[in-house]
């Protein structure tokens, strides 16, 4: 018997080695490791899909951290047999609808660009890069823009941004922006990273709360924009997006030049949200909940869910390692209630129910979307899915950040 040719080799001798180092012995299953490497190690145990959607990125993200983290090799092997998977030899898309215009599609950009930057092989990095990019130009020649220069969702959401979208382009987009080369209009390319930011705080920001509500329709057309202010805002503080926000400020930081005028502005919507989310804090539980604003933490149907937890733990974590916090009191109480937050995660959220010692993930809400009322009902009606790929990635990342806290 002999294995065909066109076996290849890293899809072939990937899940063999996982399974070797996965399959330990049942005394090793009570064995804690990092929770970072074990969930990461568990996911992809299970299998994970090889396509450039926003949900797989989301995880990738999260692999990235561990193997920034770990230093171990097998990780990289993974990124790179998942995204050689979704592109030609050449660095198009195998897959790549050039006419729905989403902003989803560009979360992949961000491992895409992990790769090139560790990449040695020339013609790996030449293909990377023609896959960067080919995205970069979709994102800033073809996607359509409010009047304000805002980006739109996409094309089914005319002149609407979500928070959601944030994260999807912002932090590929800096990234992408700091390479050495392009675009020759560096300083314009911030100011428009910068820009997106801007309109999504004067639309979005709840004043009282300091919170953000989900999205906001510049056209004021959508049946849940907000008229009677006129800022066009969906009605409420949505616990995902609003994470999905907190990430991308937390990320976009790490490439936003020092030096630009902008960077002050980006620092004070971190610091305001960050402690808007320690004030939102459930008490008992120590987690968030799904619908955050007003009334709605307690109201029957809503819940603690678990991807937003991640969310706010990694961003509040990232935030002071990076010291963005105000002072050492803010820093204290920013780690104070990421650690209440990340023992309800391990505790709760954290199910040791998976094959051969594996963890399962529990209590993400599966979607949530403005295609629709946007109103408390719509939010708590969306069923809560176990191993989403949406919680997955951003516990990874909180993980990563727990445990390089001084005595975790
Ligand atoms: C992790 O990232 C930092 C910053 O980019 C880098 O200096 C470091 O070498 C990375 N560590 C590993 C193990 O890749
Ligand atoms: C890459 O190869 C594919 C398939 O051979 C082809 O359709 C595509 O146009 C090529 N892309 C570039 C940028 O040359
Ligand atoms: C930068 O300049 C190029 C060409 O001059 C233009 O196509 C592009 O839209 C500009 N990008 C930004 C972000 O201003
Ligand atoms: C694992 O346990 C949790 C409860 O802790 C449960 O909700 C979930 O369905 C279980 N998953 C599997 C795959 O058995």
């Amino acid at each position: 018997m002999k294995l065909g040719p066109c076996v290849t080799t890293a899809a072939y001798w990937l899940p063999l080695i996982w399974a070797a180092t996965t399959a330990a012995s049942p005394s090793l299953e009570k064995q804690q490791q990092p929770y970072s490497t074990w969930m990461a190690d568990s996911t992809i145990t299970r299998g994970v899909e090889a396509t450039r959607w926003y949900t797989e990125a989301t995880f990738y993200r999260g692999v990235e951290a561990a193997h920034n983290a770990s230093g171990d090799a097998r990780y990289l092997s993974f990124l790179t047999t998942q995204i050689d998977g979704i592109l030609q030899r050449n660095g198009s898309f195998r897959a790549y609808d050039l006419t729905d215009h989403q902003l989803d599609n560009m979360r992949i950009g961000a491992a895409i660009l992990y790769l090139y930057t560790a990449a040695t092989e020339p013609s790996a990095k030449a293909r990377y890069r023609v896959a960067a990019d080919f995205l970069y130009d979709q994102l800033v020649h073809h996607q359509k823009r409010t009047a304000s220069g805002g980006f739109w969702h996409k094309d089914r959401y005319p002149n609407q941004m979500w928070l959601d979208g944030l994260f999807m382009a912002g932090p590929f987009s800096a990234a992408y922006v700091a390479l050495p080369g392009p675009p020759s209009n560096v300083t314009a390319a911030w100011d428009d990273i910068a820009l997106q930011f801007d309109l999504t705080e004067t639309h979005c920001r709840d004043g009282s709360s300091g919170m953000l509500r989900h999205g906001y329709d510049e056209s004021l057309r959508a049946p849940w924009a907000d008229k009677a202010d006129g800022s066009g805002a969906s009605p409420h503080v949505w616990i995902r997006a609003q994470g999905w926000y907190l990430m991308a400020l937390a990320d976009v930081l790490d490439w936003f030049p020092l030096q630009h005028a902008a960077r002050p502005r980006l620092l004070g919507y971190l610091q305001t949200l960050a402690r808007a989310v320690v004030r939102a804090q459930e008490a008992a539980s120590g987690g968030w909940w799904l619908v955050m604003d007003g009334d709605s933490p307690g109201r029957k149907g809503n819940y603690i869910e678990s991807s937003g937890t991640a969310m706010y733990v990694y961003g509040l974590l990232k935030a002071v390692r990076k010291g963005y916090h105000a002072d050492a009191a803010e820093g204290a109480a920013f780690v104070a209630a990421a650690r209440r937050a990340y023992a309800l995660m391990t505790d709760r959220f954290v199910a040791r129910n998976g094959t051969n010692g594996g963890i399962n993930w529990e209590g993400t809400v599966r979607v949530g979307s403005l295609d629709t009322t946007g109103d408390f009902k719509y939010y708590t009606s969306i069923p809560i899915v176990e191993n989403s790929l949406i919680g997955i990635g951003p516990f990874i990342l909180a993980s990563v950040e727990m445990e390089q806290l001084p005595s975790s």
